[in-house]
């Protein structure tokens, strides 16, 4: 390993995993909490042999260009990685990681809290009272749907949907789900949960939660079409990518009572949320909590920084997205 391996992390993580780092080279990392911009972010990757990312930062040829063909890999510290081209960088030998495993049942106990939330008007309540209103109890106030014998439809299920239909079982439900590939059998076993087509988990679904990685086939999934084949009792949850649901048509879907409900933690141009959401009522907003427990981004920054260290050893990073890159390199 180069001793004096350049290593640029693009905003602040856990300083557990910044001491990590500091073993493996010169540390830079950047002083505050927002991301930089396109030109800052362009300047402050020049020259480094490995970039630790978070979810918002742009990972293109033009940042690629810009690190230099010195750059070795880019450690996302995030699950997901639609952020970064990979294709991209596969082409220039440039190792792509990120962080799964360890973010799974934080994000789980969010979309769970959404579900909760949303169903049972938590929003809604909260605000009554800081809103000082004069109140008094009574048979018809703010009911919401209980969960017990109600299904949930899980889209995508991968870790966290998986986690997520095993707290909505311990809550009674019935999961559904649809994915590309079949949970194993164990998986459907335990959760009692059955593989339908997008259809008819939006049809039947009392609560449509989703899970699946954002990508060109899932890219406003849920559009229009998808929102009026849902029951006009449901709810809608989004804790995984914003641009999975098309937020125009939600809002409108939302407005209608085309569907009951929705709980987003996650939305279509981050940080921004779409003025129609914040004047509704029966939607329940997060500004991207899913993984935000001091335990789980810990992990998130130490695995990325184990990833980061593996490659500048010339070991086998523990998790990496692109594995080819490392294959060719051995060959
Ligand atoms: C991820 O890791 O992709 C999450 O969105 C961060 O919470």
């Amino acid at each position: 390993m180069a001793d004096t391996a350049k290593i640029v992390v693009t905003r602040r993580i856990p300083e557990p995993a910044v001491e990590l780092l500091r073993e493996a080279g010169d540390v830079w990392v950047s002083p505050d909490d927002r991301p930089l911009e396109t030109q800052e972010l362009h300047d402050a990757v020049k020259g480094a042999d490995v970039a630790v990312t978070l979810l918002h930062d742009k990972i293109d040829d033009a940042f690629l260009d810009a690190a230099g063909d010195q750059l070795r890999a880019v450690c996302n510290v995030a699950v997901g990685f639609d952020n970064i081209d990979v294709p991209a960088a596969t082409r220039r030998g440039v190792l792509i990681t990120n962080t799964p495993g360890v973010l799974t049942e934080a994000t789980a106990d969010l979309a769970m809290t959404l579900i909760l939330a949303v169903t049972r008007r938590i929003g809604e309540g909260e605000r009554l009272l800081r809103r000082r209103e004069k109140w008094s109890w009574h048979m018809f106030m703010l009911l919401g749907m209980g969960l017990q014998d109600k299904t949930l439809g899980v889209v995508g299920m991968g870790a966290i949907g998986q986690s997520v239909a095993r707290r909505a079982k311990a809550f009674g439900m019935e999961i559904v789900y649809s994915d590309a590939r079949p949970a194993s059998e164990e998986v459907e076993r335990e959760l009692g949960a059955r593989r339908v087509e997008l259809d008819e988990l939006l049809s039947s679904a009392d609560v449509v939660s989703i899970h699946a990685p954002l990508m060109d086939a899932t890219r406003h999934l849920i559009n229009a079409e998808a929102l009026a084949q849902m029951k006009e009792t449901a709810y809608l949850v989004n804790s995984a990518r914003g641009p999975i649901v098309d937020e125009a048509a939600l809002v409108e879907a939302l407005r209608s009572g085309q569907i009951a409900g929705a709980g987003l933690d996650v939305f279509e141009n981050e940080p921004e949320v779409q003025p129609g959401l914040l004047e509704l009522d029966n939607v329940v907003l997060l500004p991207h909590l899913g993984s935000a427990t001091i335990e789980t981004r810990t992990a998130m920054g130490v695995l990325a920084a184990k990833n980061a260290i593996a490659v500048l050893r010339g070991e086998q990073p523990p998790t990496p997205v692109n594995p080819d890159v490392l294959e060719g390199a051995a060959s």
